[in-house]
């Protein structure tokens, strides 16, 4: 497994936290979690410097290399970028995470390290409440579009478009009477949910509006150039930007975005990924930086007809040096 470390500079934001601004419903952080957060005197902006350890793309398979890494790296903060699970509808009706305790032991140990952030990838599409419940059991923050504060970090997670989208779509079936909420997964193959699904940026604005350090989880990072521009110039009347009319984002209201998804090109020759889903050939975007925007290379493999090649998993460490 790879260590990737990424220095970047980060502006302190030139006011400390308002504790009138509050974190968005439901995600209150502890006063726990903050002190842990700052108890290296190093962590907080307008201080010196930031650890994230960025883990993405785990695929229902923790491994005790990452957890090495964490004991020893000891990062001030754990972002996950999604792809926690292997996606696959359970033919019971048992809450998918009960089917992945592995991964909620293996958030519990993130968290004895670090404040964890979660938000969801396209493997995530099923999770329903149960689910979501049994992650923040762990202690994790789960960022399903929303974001939450901690001192003057502000973190994002935008959710998969496909998750969203099933996600409404459930809830639909269950307003409408058509399935019971007693039935966890009401719908057999989401097939039609799958593929070029815009994510829900609605909330967004009121992320980017925040003052502090504003970090996004974003699995997908082909969301960057779709999606992420200037909400206010560009979002239809629905909130909703309009994909393709600009290629570059370079007028983001976010500092940093964390991304995976991509797992390297699966295949890696001459320092460059051969294919990624959403992005096809020759991908521009499986690893590294690039502005404002990070990628892991994943911590393992879902692409059964081919394994990655030239390609080891990556733990990404973050350092943020505040000015
Ligand atoms: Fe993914």
């Amino acid at each position: 497994m790879l260590e990737t470390f990424y220095d970047i500079n980060g502006q302190a934001p030139g006011t400390p936290a308002d504790p009138a601004v509050p974190a968005s419903a439901d995600l209150q952080i502890s006063a726990a979690d903050a002190g842990q957060a700052g108890s290296k005197d190093s962590s907080a902006p307008g201080g010196k410097t930031l650890l994230i350890a960025h883990l993405s793309d785990l695929h229902s398979h923790p491994q005790n290399a990452i957890l090495q890494s964490l004991q020893v790296q000891r990062p001030d903060l754990i972002a996950v970028t999604g792809d926690l699970i292997y996606g696959a509808r359970p033919a019971n009706n048992i809450p998918v995470m009960k089917n992945n305790r592995a991964v909620l032991s293996f958030l519990e140990e993130c968290r004895k390290v670090a404040p964890v952030f979660l938000s969801l990838g396209n493997h995530e599409w099923m999770l329903g409440p149960a689910d979501k419940e049994l992650i923040a059991g762990t202690g994790t923050v789960l960022l399903d579009n929303d974001w939450a504060r901690l001192q003057n970090l502000v973190f994002g997670g935008l959710s998969s478009g496909i998750t969203s989208h099933y996600d409404e779509y459930r809830e639909s079936l269950y307003k409408s009477g058509a399935a019971d909420r007693s039935v966890l997964y009401p719908l057999n193959d989401p097939k039609e949910l799958r593929s070029g699904l815009p994510p829900r940026t609605g909330w967004l604005e009121e992320f980017m509006n925040q003052p502090g350090y504003r970090i996004l989880l974003c699995h997908h990072p082909e969301y960057r150039d779709r999606y992420l521009r200037k909400l206010s110039a560009q979002s239809d009347d629905r909130g909703v930007p309009s994909a393709g009319r600009n290629d570059q984002a370079e007028n983001l209201d976010i500092d940093l975005i964390l991304s995976g998804h991509a797992h390297g090109g699966q295949i890696r020759l001459f320092n460059r990924g051969l294919f990624a889903p959403g992005q096809g050939l020759l991908p521009r975007y499986t690893s590294g930086i690039h502005g404002n925007m990070i990628i892991s290379r994943g911590l393992t493999n879902t692409v059964p007809y081919s394994p990655r090649l030239f390609n080891p998993p990556e733990i990404v460490y973050v350092r943020i040096r505040f000015q």
